[in-house]
């Protein structure tokens, strides 16, 4: 995962793309959330490439990170966004993505939502449930149109994820049961206001194995063929996000502590390659919504430290970054490696990495072994380019932290700091 592209070590420094985060973090101050351009090109590119050749449309999830400025980036990247609200389809449509390459998900569809996808004539409405489907149909039957509809499949196929970032299993809320799917499509093929083209699952996200996109494909690819022998040929398939990334060893140095967490997780380009065989074979386009693997290790949150405390026989590093700016840890006990944003030579000790907020569950890492660390240093949380800023709050009066974008050596603020006036 080590490369030039996003964030590495040269001599003591941490840098991300040209930038010495030392000298970034004087000028922009902390909390900050600090992205490569380059590193956000590359995995657009790694899927435009390893979909070269099928008729296809990468959406981007951006309820991974949904900053105009990187919008833009991937945009012009040729990838297309999947939105969830109609507050991200206002502002996809504002970023400038083509209508005509964007997807709309979720449960909870509001009328007005569906009314904005439908005027705007979106790509594809995916669709969770009959009763929604319905709503569908009533409200582009009023307005004369014929809503263009995916209807999502719940495979009840375990992902391996945590459980709060499983979709794919009949306990969860999403999709529409595999064993009800023909028959909803049936009913949406007759009605005069629909055009139901397409099937879409999601199994959940950083699902870091091969083997449940292949079980998901499976079960799309089976009801597909059922489909189109009963005279139903499909015009798309969309395989959905969930592609996990590496949040151990993201930077390595040989003075860094070792860590244990040594599952090799594979790549983008791996992970589209396993299952692109299953899905061509239906002849039809392929569709796939990534977020995190498009933003997570392109990003990154750089605290500083404020003070250091023993009590008992635990030791703490408090930082100024908080649950407020990357709630992952404490929501999932998600795993984000922690690195000096100078490293030189020192001991090292065992930590808990901790933020601000007035809560036990405010922390970055747990009994975490890292380089001995003093007050005024920076310490940089990596992996946070995706579900970070998307996932931050004002929580105990915090203003929501900056975010920089990096491209070789220049820097430029991509969202203001909040001021404590944003709060009142
Ligand atoms: N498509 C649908 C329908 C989704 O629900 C999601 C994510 C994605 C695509 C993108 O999944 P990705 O490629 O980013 O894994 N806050 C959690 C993750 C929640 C994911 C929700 N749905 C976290 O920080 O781990």
């Amino acid at each position: 995962m080590m490369s030039k592209e996003a964030f590495w070590f040269e001599g003591d420094d941490l840098y991300c793309e040209l930038t010495p985060l030392a000298e970034l973090v004087e000028k922009y101050d902390t909390p900050v959330f600090v992205y490569s351009k380059a590193a956000i090109q590359a995995r657009c590119r790694e899927v435009e490439r390893t979909l070269d050749g099928v008729p296809h449309l990468a959406c981007y999830a951006m309820k991974a990170n949904s900053n105009s400025n990187l919008l833009q980036l991937i945009r012009d990247e040729g990838l297309g966004a999947e939105v969830v609200s109609g507050g991200e389809l206002y502002c996809a449509l504002k970023v400038g993505f083509p209508p005509e390459r964007i997807v709309f998900s979720g449960v909870g569809k509001r009328d007005e939502e569906i009314e904005l996808a439908l005027e705007n004539r979106i790509l594809a409405l995916n669709v969770e449930s009959f009763e929604e489907l319905k709503t569908v149909s009533e409200l582009a039957a009023r307005k004369g149109m014929k809503a263009p509809i995916y209807l999502r499949v719940n495979p009840d196929i375990e992902a391996g994820a945590h459980p709060f970032i499983v979709t794919g299993r009949k306990y969860n809320k999403f999709g529409i049961d595999k064993n009800q799917v023909a028959e909803i499509f049936r009913w949406a093929r007759s009605r005069p206001s629909i055009d139901c083209v397409g099937l879409h699952v999601h199994i959940g996200s950083q699902v870091v194995g091969l083997e449940p996109f292949r079980a998901a494909a499976d079960v799309i690819v089976s009801l597909a063929h059922s489909l189109k022998k009963s005279g139903m040929a499909l015009e798309a398939v969309n395989l959905g996000g969930g592609f996990g990334v590496p949040f151990a060893d993201v930077v390595s140095d040989k003075r860094l502590p070792v860590t244990q967490r040594q599952e090799r997780i594979p790549t983008l380009d791996e992970y589209l390659r396993s299952v692109l065989p299953l899905y061509r074979s239906l002849g039809c386009m392929v569709l796939c919504e990534p977020g995190r693997s498009i933003v997570a290790n392109s990003g990154a949150l750089i605290v500083r430290v404020l003070y250091r405390k023993e009590t008992g026989n635990r030791k703490f590093v408090v930082v100024d970054g908080g649950m407020n700016d990357l709630i992952r840890p404490s929501l999932y006990n998600a795993y984000h490696q922690i690195v000096p944003v100078r490293l030189g030579s020192r001991e090292h000790e065992t930590v808990d990495v901790v933020g601000p907020i007035c809560e036990s569950g405010d922390y970055f890492a747990l009994e975490r072994p890292l380089p001995k660390s003093v007050r005024g240093e920076y310490l940089a949380i990596l992996s946070a380019g995706a579900y970070g800023f998307a996932f931050s709050s004002n929580y105990n009066g915090r203003p929501r932290a900056a975010e920089v974008l990096v491209d070789k050596s220049e820097t430029s603020v991509i969202r203001m700091r909040e001021t404590v006036e944003d709060l009142y």
